[in-house]
């Protein structure tokens, strides 16, 4: 059973600056509420139970957001308003979903993933990358049900443009059905000329405690940081079997500004 998730928030942010050099990228507002919370949403909704949280001494004001208890009562003693008022009972329940773990040097997703370890009490979990929002439809849900169907791990993933394959992690493929196919490799950001496929790494992994093994004694790869795909492609050498899923929802990339302000857009459009 999949109860438990990672989110790695320590990173910098640099493609939101100058905002994200005084406020957490994934506390930015998209229709009133934090990129994060959407991110919460769909994993509560996908049965998840517990959440840590990778954060820095830098990013505090993430778990500020969800302990500002006293705050709240005060308001809420002087103001009565029901609308907070929900507002602030659905922190207050998230709040206690919620494990810290701090990574104070950006040393890139795997390390974020390997401070983790101790907390993890399955033999699989969800790891949730917060640039990337899926819309419309519950992704972990599906990857979920995947995972048991096919006891296996899964990656959730999306053909992107060839121009585009150096921006992410991409898949060698072999497809089984028109939406799932069996990852047979995976190589991080590629050069247009030696990605094995259009078809892309989003941020939403089913993984094996298998992987801390690996990740503890993983070299840094791409611009010196531990990368989650780096330990992945050696669980596949492995024959640890891990399955691509082709989401069926709408994608959102946070993660920079232009992609943020569509986010905005679409989001308040449906
Ligand atoms: C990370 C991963 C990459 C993946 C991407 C999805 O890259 O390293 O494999 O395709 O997320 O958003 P980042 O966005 O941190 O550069």
């Amino acid at each position: 059973m999949i109860k438990q998730a990672i989110i790695p928030l320590a990173g910098l942010g640099t493609r939101l600056l100058p905002i994200t050099s005084v406020l957490p990228k994934e506390l930015l507002p998209i229709n009133g509420k934090p990129a994060l919370e959407y991110i919460l949403d769909e994993c509560v909704d996908a049965g998840i139970k517990e959440f840590i949280f990778v954060i820095s001494s830098k990013k505090m004001m993430i778990k500020k957001y969800f302990y500002n208890d006293l705050f709240f009562k005060k308001i809420l003693k002087e103001k009565k308003n029901k609308d907070l008022k929900s507002k602030y009972l659905k922190i207050k329940k998230l709040k206690k979903m919620i494990k810290f773990v701090y990574q104070n040097t950006p040393r890139g997703t795997g390390d974020a993933v390997l401070k983790c370890k101790k907390l993890i009490k399955s033999k699989h979990f969800l790891m949730l990358l917060p640039d990337d929002l899926i819309i419309k439809k519950n992704c972990s849900n599906s990857m979920i049900r995947l995972h048991k169907k096919y006891k296996s791990s899964v990656i959730a993933s999306k053909r992107v443009r060839a121009k585009d394959v150096s921006r992410w992690g991409i898949f060698k493929i072999k497809k089984f059905s028109r939406n799932n196919f069996l990852i047979k490799d995976v190589v991080e950001k590629p050069t247009a000329n030696l990605a094995p496929s259009k078809y892309a790494v989003i941020g939403r992994y089913i993984l094996p405690t298998k992987i801390f093994k690996i990740l503890k004694n993983q070299k840094p790869g791409k611009n010196g940081e531990i990368h989650i795909t780096d330990a992945i492609k050696k669980l596949i050498y492995n024959k640890e079997k891990f399955i691509g899923h082709i989401f069926a929802g709408k994608y959102l990339d946070c993660g920079t500004m232009n992609g943020y302000i569509n986010s905005t857009l679409e989001i308040s459009r449906s």
